[in-house]
């Protein structure tokens, strides 16, 4: 029903809208393809409920929005990848063999909005974005529990201008993540809880990947989190760069690692840690920033020795420790930070 509605209102002349009335649906897996004759209007009011076995996804995606511009997503309705089971049965660490469905896909989509509308449980990434550009999320919601796998949040790649305000995510991997290509990222006003944190990365583990930049992240709280602002690449692998990257007004509530640069990301042992990250690191800026740490390494600065992390700059970051194992301390390595107003706790 929904794809044959889709067709219409996308052969139409004209902009083009499929309203999805409250109520639970099941749905199968579907991709929405453009181009179509007009803008696109794709209303959820209900709750769409996916397959629960990740085995009767013929692919990798769930929900597939791929060659549309001037798409609006809306409704207040919610996407229901029912994750629990693939969580389960299907938690492999890193040794995956086939890679789980992600609930939203957004390929090669243009000057677009989704906003008001919640994705629950997905078994991989909630939404996963490529080859997109101006595409806003605005008040759009994330949840899952702490122990579901690989659930980022919002997963960037090869796609700019692209901006997430006003969002709420829970999620038991990444917030957001920002990977390879990414430019002109804005997040501002959104809460991430539980989860890793927003992460630009992991970068480095493949061959010719694009230039990472323009990513500003402002406003935002992160709590009950492994890592807060978290920049990551992989040692001894492959070269890349990552610059004009600014997190400001970010507050921190019982997070792990509040501010992270880490060059040695090597999770399952799937790298040489004696080599050293390829990843260039430059312009970099950390400031109003504040809360508190679950560690005493409120601040963890681990740069390449081979490509040092160049103009990284800590500015007013105010991170309490409360725990018993402190000292708390801030540790810069590979790295000469410009710090500009208080550091706390101290160190660098
Ligand atoms: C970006 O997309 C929005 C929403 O469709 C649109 O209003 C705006 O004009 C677009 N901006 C550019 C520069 O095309
Ligand atoms: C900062 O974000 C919070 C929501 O997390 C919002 O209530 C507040 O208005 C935002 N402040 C500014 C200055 O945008
Ligand atoms: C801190 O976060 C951890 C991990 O999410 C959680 O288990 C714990 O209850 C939180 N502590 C507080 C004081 O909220």
């Amino acid at each position: 029903a929904l794809l044959s509605a889709w067709k219409g209102a996308c052969g139409a002349a004209g902009s083009g809208k499929v309203v999805i009335p409250k109520g639970k649906y099941s749905l199968g897996v579907v991709d929405l393809l453009g181009p179509c004759k007009g803008a696109m209007h794709l209303q959820v009011e209900g709750t769409l409920v996916a397959p629960a076995k990740a085995s009767q996804h013929r692919k990798n995606s769930w929900v597939t929005l791929r060659y549309l511009d001037r798409l609006t997503v809306s409704g207040g309705g919610a996407f229901d990848g029912q994750g629990e089971i693939a969580w389960q049965r299907e938690s492999c660490g890193g040794g995956c063999k086939k890679a789980l469905p992600v609930n939203l896909r957004f390929d090669f989509v243009t000057n677009s909005i989704v906003e008001d509308v919640t994705s629950i449980d997905s078994k991989q990434f909630h939404v996963n974005l490529l080859g997109s550009k101006n595409l806003t999320f605005q008040r759009f919601s994330v949840k899952a529990p702490g122990h579901s796998p690989n659930t980022d949040g919002i997963h960037i790649g090869r796609s700019e201008e692209i901006n997430i305000i006003d969002s709420n995510i829970m999620t038991g991997d990444d917030c957001i993540s920002i990977g390879r290509g990414s430019r002109q990222v804005r997040i501002t006003n959104v809460r991430c809880g539980h989860g890793h944190g927003i992460s630009i990365g992991s970068l480095g583990k493949y061959e010719k990947e694009e230039p990472v930049s323009g990513i500003y992240v402002k406003n935002c709280t992160i709590y009950d989190t492994d890592n807060g602002v978290r920049i990551k690449t992989w040692p001894a692998l492959h070269g890349g760069s990552v610059s004009n990257i600014q997190f400001e007004d970010i507050v921190m509530q019982n997070v792990s690692n509040p501010i992270i640069i880490d060059q040695m990301y090597c999770p399952h042992n799937e790298c040489n840690r004696k080599m050293p990250s390829k990843v260039k690191i430059s312009d970099v800026i950390f400031k109003n920033i504040r809360g508190s740490s679950r560690t005493p390494t409120a601040v963890q600065l681990t740069c390449s020795s081979s490509v040092p992390c160049k103009n990284v700059e800590l500015s007013n970051v105010n991170l309490q420790y409360t725990g018993s194992k402190g000292p708390a301390k801030s540790i810069c390595t590979n790295v000469k930070p410009k710090i500009i107003g208080k550091l706390i706790p101290r160190g660098c």
